[in-house]
């Protein structure tokens, strides 16, 4: 498809931040990957639940209950088609990837993890990939290994066949990189891993926002993201898991909605989803996320990928006549995420500068501090762009970094 001007204009204006001033310039956003901006229709569908039909989802049997109810199990159905799982009860609603993967990590490794078993994760994943799994091996047991990378951020395929054995319970790894960009190659994890039968969980949260996503066709065992990555709002999130899997792990946290029966001698759990929805969850905000999906539907993902793939390769090439500067993640499969070093400048006050000038960059480790322990840097400048983004946005990134460099060297 052939990106209009007329197109990306019209999209911007869903968008009502990107009209603001910052520093007194013009919000230039480019720190997509920690959170992405919300379009009016996610916006309103957050107000029109507050203004016309705030209430308690799953409880009550009266009118306004019932249409919040509606509106909530809506979005779980609009988040079944988005990922294509087979069941809607497969999708838990959590507040993000956080909680979904310490879900899991707690609730799988309860379930399934004995002494001796071993978990592996890669060299790439966020925080909140890594520490979930520490904190369950070390409470089971259990080993957690870890795939290394190469300079390009590439994951070692050959390390990974050789790490697996019979003792491999579950893989955890990033779908795509949050620091590099890395479109990691899930679908041969996947088989690799299913062979040796071993579960694989996919931290979808760099993915979502830029590619379509089927858990059917991956046949992955749990996929994780979080809404405000994906247009939606903050305090939102998924895990979808194979039915017969969650059905076989244990209760997270107890509480309202997740019981079928209590008494002090003995409760029994509902079934799913609501086994793992303990409380009143985040109606509004999921509701909100139902929004986007029906957004990214609209907008369609054939755009989002040639408009990401145009902006990331015009990035890498403008960037690149800036002396000094080195890209970090140079990986072949990319999503459009352009880190960067400048030789002899620390990350952070390069991003500095760059904000006074109204330019919204990420600087530092990213949450993923083993990444630039491997490449030996405190951290990088990350730019990561969005489909509403523009290549006069990264004319502006491009000059702001020039200056910025020029006054730091
Ligand atoms: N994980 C988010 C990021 O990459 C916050 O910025």
């Amino acid at each position: 498809m052939q990106t209009s001007v007329v197109d990306i204009q019209n999209i911007r204006a869903d968008f009502p931040i990107l009209k603001e001033t910052v520093n007194g310039k013009r919000l230039v956003y480019l720190d997509n990957g920690a959170t992405s901006q919300k379009p009016r229709q996610v916006i309103d569908a957050i107000s029109n639940y507050y203004n016309s039909y705030n209430s308690n989802v799953h409880r009550g049997v009266h009118k306004l209950s019932q249409i919040a109810t509606d509106a909530f199990e809506k979005s779980r159905l609009k988040l079944q088609e988005f990922i294509n799982a087979k069941h809607n009860h497969e999708l838990i609603i959590t507040s993000g990837t956080t909680q979904s993967i310490n879900l899991v990590a707690y609730s799988y490794g309860k379930g399934f993890i004995k002494p001796g078993d071993e978990v592996i994760i890669t060299a790439m994943e966020h925080h909140s990939n890594i520490v979930p799994w520490q904190i369950m091996c070390e409470d089971r047991g259990a080993v957690l290994k870890v795939i290394p990378f190469n300079d390009k951020g590439e994951l070692d395929m050959a390390a990974f066949k050789g790490l697996l054995t019979s003792k491999t319970k579950l893989i955890s790894t990033v779908h795509v990189s949050n620091s590099l960009g890395t479109i990691n190659p899930v679908e041969e994890i996947i088989a690799l891993a299913h062979k040796n039968g071993t579960h694989v969980l996919l931290d979808g949260a760099q993915a979502v926002p830029h590619m379509a996503v089927d858990v059917q066709a991956l046949d992955c065992d749990f996929y994780v993201f979080s809404g405000h990555k994906m247009f939606g709002p903050t305090g939102t999130g998924v895990l979808y898991g194979k039915e017969e899997i969650l059905n076989a792990m244990p209760p997270y946290l107890g509480g309202g909605e997740m019981i079928e029966t209590v008494t002090f001698e003995k409760t029994t759990y509902n079934s799913l989803p609501h086994k793992f929805e303990a409380g009143t969850p985040n109606i509004a905000d999921v509701i909100g996320l139902g929004a986007a999906c029906d957004y990214i539907n609209a907008i369609g993902y054939d755009f989002i990928a040639q408009q990401e793939a145009d902006l990331l390769a015009y990035a890498e090439e403008k960037m690149a006549g800036i002396e000094g500067i080195i890209p970090i993640g140079t990986a072949a499969n990319k999503a459009s995420v352009y880190s960067f070093i400048v030789e002899g400048i620390h990350p952070y006050d390069l991003g500095s500068i760059v904000d006074q000038m109204g330019i919204a960059v990420r600087t530092g480790h990213h949450c993923t501090q083993p990444v630039m322990a491997c490449f030996k840097i405190p951290g990088t400048v990350r730019a990561s762009f969005a489909f509403y983004n523009t290549k006069e946005e990264i004319d502006l990134l491009f000059e702001a970094t020039k200056k910025a460099v020029s006054m730091l060297k």
